[in-house]
């Protein structure tokens, strides 16, 4: 089977109207988006899928953050996706995020505790086929 990947793109960039932007960048790239959704997350969903997270000084912060407004959750193949994907999407600070990445173009720091890095994407074909049974 192709290579699937979870993205979510996280509430500041469906506040920010950055949906569609970030799709393209995905899109262009030459992957497929296979299924997507938006939904309000709950910490129990949250909790499931940073389980490695939950138990971090951080997580009330990511917790914070994702609940604050709906995200949008989507299934994206292709060959590699799962690398193609985290190279799209830059590194997690987005003050020190790449130019050219979804982070280091779209993204920047504000003032409060949270990272608002408008996607997520799975760090490994493990990670994408749990992560992706969690959203789907
Ligand atoms: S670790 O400990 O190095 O594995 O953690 P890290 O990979 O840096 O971060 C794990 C995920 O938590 C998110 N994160 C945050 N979100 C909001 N606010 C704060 N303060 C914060 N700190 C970490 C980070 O973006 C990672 O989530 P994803 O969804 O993978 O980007």
């Amino acid at each position: 089977m192709t290579e699937q990947t979870l993205i979510l793109i996280k509430p500041d960039g469906v506040q920010r109207g950055l949906i569609g932007e970030i799709l393209h960048r995905i899109e262009a790239k030459g992957y497929e988006i296979k299924a997507m959704k938006m939904l309000d997350a709950s910490e129990e969903l949250l909790a499931q899928h940073y389980h490695e997270h939950v138990d971090k000084p951080f997580y009330p912060s990511v917790v914070e953050y994702m609940t604050s407004a709906p995200l949008v959750a989507a299934i994206v193949e292709g060959d590699r996706v799962v690398e193609g994907v985290r190279s799209l999407a830059g590194a997690t600070d987005p003050t020190k995020a790449a130019p050219g990445t979804i982070r280091g173009d779209l993204g920047r720091s504000w003032p409060g505790d949270s990272i608002f890095n408008l996607i997520h994407s799975s760090d490994g074909v493990e990670s994408a086929q749990y992560e992706i049974s969690v959203w789907f």
